[in-house]
């Protein structure tokens, strides 16, 4: 296995993606919990040096164990862990500000040109360069001996450094995000001088979760929020086979969701899967204080605060409940991946359950905290999970009540679930439903004229939204091809009384956002 010392680089978790990408395990661990004793028992493979926020030119800033040197393993050094590294085997390392030394302070965009070959880079400098993305205030002014220097870029003459014999390699900048295209690249290279094969698994994931779950929960209760969505259902399968009887989940049902969901969700995860579910039916409470509400913030902040209000009072029956689980993803952590931020990570709580450990007294249990939306679902693969649940699109917290513009009733409510329903059956039939991040419709607050037979109709309008996008921060109108869209209009309007006109919104985001509201 692997070992990854984090020295407090909000990227880290990074590093573990790209080598579950591997199939490579490896573990991550606060440098402060890293001790000679520790290395000796874990006894790694190979170990990575995270980036961090300190410098190295701080008195008491975090170091390994001089030990970790002396495993005879490889060892790769990022930003904070390649100035560390440079420092403890006596190289010298300046601060940013100061001139001279060849280096300055530089974060993003940089561009990095060979000097000289390395098995680390094989399959790197294919163009002549690479582009990497550079986040550091420190630079290293000077080799530790038996190193030296195989890339460079304008503003780091060190940018990638090695000594090879001892296969410890440094670099400057972050091989693990986005930025630096080929970075994955650079992981593959690593491990396989480490000589690990590749063959570790989602499952064995399973596993580890699994008794770690066991561990922080002991014989304890655990409640969690079940809203159908592929997270929270991950989470409540996982901790279902960790801790069994030990689990409640809860379902609020806020007369908000599509059609026939409630149902489906209740009978797979009660009757398939033998989960113990509440079915919280609030459709009366909710709707109730939505009635004659239009402005979309008031209507978000309504059915946020009943959504506690009703969790707790489910919650509260559940005698001897320590614990609230929660889907929440490793994007939800690092709300805001700044590079040049603090060492700590700011949480972004679920909208829906924000607030209520503190409130209920119970502790946080995130078993999903670690992964990503993609690992997720092959997360539920291998705990059974039909297929069906696992590709489904996202669906908002405050469900259709964002997709109704305007005021909201039971009519319109009606209207829309049947309208939603013939929309997806036609995405479905045609193929396209995994091609597309997310589609329904949205109810217009307008009434059209129409002709239908030989009578006239005076009925609601909708609008179909069909996007793609990788994250749900940016998105694309899907192109659907005019018979696919001809086709579906004629129908809805002939299948769900109450419409008589489609139409596609075809706004980006930005400027427009994915849901109406
Ligand atoms: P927008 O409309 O902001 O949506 O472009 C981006 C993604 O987030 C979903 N969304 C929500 N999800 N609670 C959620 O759990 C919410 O309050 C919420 N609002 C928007 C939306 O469906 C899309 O996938």
């Amino acid at each position: 296995r692997l070992l990854i010392i984090d020295f407090g680089s909000q990227v880290t978790q990074l590093i573990a993606r790209r080598l579950r990408e591997l199939n490579v395990y490896c573990e991550i661990h606060p440098y402060q919990n890293v001790t000679d004793a520790f290395l000796a028992e874990f006894a790694p493979k190979a170990i990575i040096f995270s980036g961090g926020p300190d410098s190295v030119t701080r008195e008491g800033s975090p170091r390994p164990p001089q030990s970790a040197y002396e495993l005879g393993v490889p060892i790769l050094g990022i930003c904070y862990g390649q100035q560390v590294m440079m420092q403890d085997l006596g190289g010298e390392v300046h601060g940013g500000k100061i001139s001279g030394g060849g280096g300055t302070a530089e974060f993003g965009r940089a561009f990095v040109t060979p000097q000289g070959a390395l098995p680390l880079l094989d399959g790197w400098f294919m163009g002549g360069k690479e582009q990497v993305w550079m986040s550091h205030g420190d630079h290293v002014a000077e080799l530790a001996p038996g190193f030296k220097v195989y890339g460079t870029s304008p503003n780091a003459p060190f940018a990638i450094t090695a000594d090879a014999n001892r296969k410890f390699y440094a670099v400057q900048f972050h091989p693990e995000v986005h930025h630096t295209p080929n970075g994955g690249k650079l992981y593959e290279n690593f491990v396989r001088a480490a000589g690990f094969s590749g063959d570790w698994t989602m499952d064995a994931y399973r596993e580890q979760a699994i008794a770690a779950i066991r561990e922080q929960v002991g014989d304890k209760k655990v409640i969690c929020a079940l809203s159908g969505g592929v997270d929270s259902s991950v989470a409540a399968a996982l901790l279902h086979e960790a801790i069994g009887d030990q689990l409640t989940c809860v379902f609020v049902d806020h007369g908000l969701l599509r059609l026939n969901e409630a149902e489906e969700v209740v009978a797979m995860f009660r009757d398939n899967m033998n989960l113990s579910v509440i079915h919280a039916q609030e459709q009366e409470l909710f709707l109730g204080e939505l009635d004659g509400v239009s402005d979309p913030e008031t209507k978000r902040k309504i059915i946020g605060r009943l959504f506690i209000d009703v969790f707790q009072k489910y919650a509260n029956q559940i005698a001897g409940a320590e614990f609230l689980a929660q889907g929440t993803l490793y994007p939800d952590v690092i709300e805001s991946v700044s590079f040049s931020g603090g060492p700590s990570v700011t949480i972004k709580s679920h909208h829906n359950v924000g607030g209520l450990p503190e409130k209920m007294g119970l502790k946080l249990v995130e078993p999903l905290r670690e992964l990503f939306k993609d690992e997720v679902r092959e997360l539920g693969r291998e705990l059974g999970l039909p297929a069906s649940f696992i590709g489904r699109h996202p669906f908002p917290g405050p469900g259709l009540a964002i997709r109704c513009p305007g005021e909201i009733t039971r009519d319109k409510l009606e209207i829309l679930r049947k309208a939603d329903a013939v929309y997806i059956d036609q995405i479905r039939r045609h193929g396209l439903y995994d091609d597309i991040w997310q589609a329904f419709v949205a109810i217009l607050p307008v009434r059209t004229v129409g002709v239908m037979g030989d009578g006239r109709t005076y009925d609601f309008a909708c609008a179909l939204r069909a996007v793609t996008s990788v994250d749900g921060m940016t998105a694309d109108y899907y192109p659907f091809s005019h018979d696919f869209l001809g086709e579906t209009a004629t129908r809805i309007i002939n299948e769900v009384p109450g419409i008589n006109r489609v139409t596609y919104d075809i706004t980006s985001k930005p400027p427009g956002t994915i849901e109406w509201e």
